[in-house]
C-alpha cells in the first residue's frame, strides 16, 4: 500500500466515524434536548395558566376563562391548541360546537395536559397542541451548519496533509528510490530533490554524500581494474616471451664468452709470435748450416748424389717441423664451438707450448707433472686457455716482484673422480685484501691488466665446464687450482 494510502485511510475513516457520530448521536441528542427544554418551558407556562384559571374555574366565570385562553393563543402562536374539559370531561374551551383539532401531519406537534385540581377536587383538564417545528428547524439548522464547519475543517486538514505529504514526503522519497535504483545500475548522475532543513532534507544529504563517495570509490575501482588488467595483460606477454628471452639471453652471454675468450686468446698472440720464432731460430739456423755446407760441397766439387740426397732430407725435416710448430699454433687459436672429450694433459700441454719460449727467455724455470689419461668433457681450446692464463699470471708475478730464481710448477692428478690441475709459482702471492675480488671481471692490479684472465678462468671451468677454481697463497707464491670432473662412460 503506498504511503498516500496508508496516511489518507485513516483519515477518511476518522471523517466516516466523526460523521456517523455527528449524524447517528450528537445531532439527534442535540434535538431531542432542545425538544425537552421547549416542552419543559411550556410545561411551566402551562402551570402558570392554570394555577390562574382555578379561581375563575371555582367561581364559574366562563366567560372570563374564554377572554384568557383566547388572548393566550393569540400570544403563543405556536400553541396551535388550547383545550379546557371540566371534571365531567365536558368541554369548556373552545365551545363544544368548535370542531376538535384535527390529527396533524407534522411530526412537531406535541399535545401536553394539565390536570386542575384544587384539595382534592378535580377542576378540569387544560389540554394545549404545541408546534415545535420553527425550534427545531431552528436548532436543525445550526446543527447542519456546525457539520459543515466540522467537515470542511476536516477537508482542509486531510488537503493539507496530502499536500504536505506529497511535496515534503512522498516526492523526495521517490525520487531518492529512483535514485538508488539508478545507484545500483551504476548511474551517479540522478537528481536530487533540494536539500531542505527536515528530516528528508537530511536524509537527501546523507544519500547524496553516499552516492559521492559511491561515485568516488566506483572510478576507484575502475581505475584500479585497468591497472590490474594492464598489469596482468603485461605479466601474460613477458611470461609468454619469458622463456624465449630467457634462451636467447642465455645463447647471447655463451656467443659473448665465446667471442671474449677468442679475443683473450688473439691478445696471447704477440706472446706466440715470440715463441714461434724461438721456437723456429734454432731449425732456421741447422738450415743455414745445411745451405752453406750445400755452397761449400758445391765449390770444392765435393758434391755427390748421397750428400745432395742426405743434406734435402735433413732440409725436408726441419721443414716439417717447423711446419708443425705452426699447426701446433694454429690448433691454439683453432676456435671450438663443439663439446668434446679431451685429455687435460694434453690441453695443459698446448699452453706450455705456447708460453715455454717466454718463460725461457725471462729465465724462469717450469717444472711440468701432468700425467696423461684423466679424460674430462668440455671445451679443449678454452681449458688450455684458462691453464696459458694461470701461467701467464704467474710468469707476470716473478717478473714483477724481480724475482732470480723465478719457478713456475704445474701439476695434475686425479682426485675423488676430479681431474685437478694446480700451478703454483714463487712471485710472492696475493695480498689477503684483494684476494676475494680476484675473479672480478676487469679487477686488476697491474698498469697494462685488463683484468678479464680469471673472470675467463672462473668461467669456462665453473660454467662451462661445470668445476670449480680456488687459489690459495702458499710459501713465497700462489697456488691456482682447477677442478673438472673426469668424463664418465656409461
Ligand atoms: N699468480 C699470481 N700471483 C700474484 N697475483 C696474481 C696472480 N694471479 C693473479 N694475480 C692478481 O690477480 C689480478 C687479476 O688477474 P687477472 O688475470 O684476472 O687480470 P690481469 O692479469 O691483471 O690482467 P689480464 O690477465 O686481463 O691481462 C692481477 O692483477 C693480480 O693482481
Ligand atoms: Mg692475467
Amino acid at each position: 500500500m503506498s504511503l498516500r494510502a496508508k496516511l489518507l485511510l485513516p483519515l477518511l475513516l476518522i471523517g466516516v466515524l466523526m460523521g456517523a457520530f455527528l449524524f447517528g448521536k450528537w445531532i439527534p441528542d442535540s434535538l431531542t434536548n432542545d425538544e425537552a427544554d421547549h416542552l419543559k418551558m411550556a410545561g411551566q407556562h402551562l402551570d402558570s395558566v392554570a394555577e390562574g384559571l382555578i379561581p375563575l374555574l371555582l367561581g364559574n366565570q366562563l366567560d372570563i376563562v374564554h377572554e384568557n385562553l383566547t388572548a393566550l393563543k393569540k400570544k403563543n402562536p405556536a400553541w396551535t391548541d388550547i383545550r379546557l374539559t371540566n371534571g365531567t370531561d365536558k368541554q369548556l374551551y373552545p365551545l363544544a360546537s368548535a370542531q376538535p383539532p384535527k390529527d396533524s401531519p407534522n411530526p412537531d406537534m406535541r399535545t401536553l395536559h394539565k390536570p386542575i385540581a384544587y384539595l382534592n377536587m378535580n377542576l378540569g383538564t387544560l389540554s394545549v397542541q404545541i408546534n415545535l417545528a420553527p425550534a427545531l428547524e431552528n436548532a436543525r439548522r445550526e446543527n447542519r451548519a456546525l457539520a459543515l464547519i466540522i467537515f470542511c475543517m476536516l477537508a482542509i486538514v486531510m488537503a493539507v496533509t496530502v499536500f504536505l505529504l506529497e511535496f515534503a514526503v512522498r516526492r523526495p522519497v521517490h525520487l531518492l528510490a529512483d535514485a538508488s535504483k539508478r545507484l545500483a545500475r551504476q548511474d551517479f548522475d540522478t537528481v536530487l530533490p533540494k536539500i531542505g532543513r527536515d528530516e528528508v532534507g537530511a536524509l537527501v544529504g546523507s544519500f547524496a554524500a553516499m552516492r559521492d563517495s559511491l561515485r568516488d570509490y566506483h572510478a576507484d575501482l575502475l581505475h584500479e581494474i585497468t591497472e590490474r588488467r594492464e598489469a596482468e595483460e603485461a605479466l601474460r606477454k613477458l611470461n609468454a616471451t619469458l622463456e624465449q628471452r630467457v634462451a636467447e639471453e642465455l645463447a647471447r652471454n655463451r656467443e659473448k664468452d665465446h667471442l671474449l675468450i677468442q679475443q683473450s686468446r688473439l691478445a696471447a698472440m704477440g706472446e706466440m709470435v715470440h715463441n714461434i720464432a724461438h721456437q723456429w731460430r734454432q731449425p732456421l739456423n741447422s738450415l743455414g748450416l745445411i745451405v752453406s755446407n750445400m755452397q761449400d760441397d758445391f765449390r770444392f766439387n765435393t758434391m755427390t748424389p748421397e750428400s745432395m740426397a742426405q743434406d734435402v732430407e735433413r732440409v725436408r725435416r726441419l721443414l716439417e717441423k717447423m711446419s708443425t710448430t705452426i699447426d701446433d699454433f694454429r690448433d691454439f687459436f683453432r676456435p671450438d664451438r663443439e663439446e668434446t672429450q679431451f685429455d687435460v694433459a694434453e690441453a695443459a700441454k698446448q699452453a706450455i707450448f705456447v708460453i715455454e719460449a717466454t718463460l725461457k727467455n725471462n729465465h724462469i724455470d717450469l717444472a711440468v707433472d701432468t700425467p696423461s689419461g684423466l679424460t674430462v668433457t668440455g671445451f679443449h681450446g678454452q681449458y688450455a686457455q684458462a691453464v696459458l692464463n694461470l701461467l701467464a699470471n704467474a710468469k707476470e708475478a716473478i717478473i714483477g716482484k724481480k724475482i732470480d730464481n723465478g719457478q713456475i710448477r704445474i701439476q695434475l692428478a686425479e682426485q675423488d673422480g676430479n681431474a685437478v690441475l694446480t700451478v703454483d709459482d714463487n712471485g710472492g702471492g696475493i695480498p689477503e685484501a684483494v684476494l676475494p675480488r680476484l675473479f672480478e671481471p676487469y679487477f686488476s692490479t697491474k698498469e697494462q691488466g685488463s683484468g678479464v684472465g680469471l673472470y675467463m678462468v672462473k668461467m669456462i671451468i665453473e660454467r662451462n665446464m661445470h668445476g670449480h677454481v680456488a687459489v690459495a697463497n702458499i710459501e713465497n707464491g700462489a697456488r691456482f687450482t682447477l677442478l673438472v670432473p673426469l668424463f664418465k662412460e656409461n
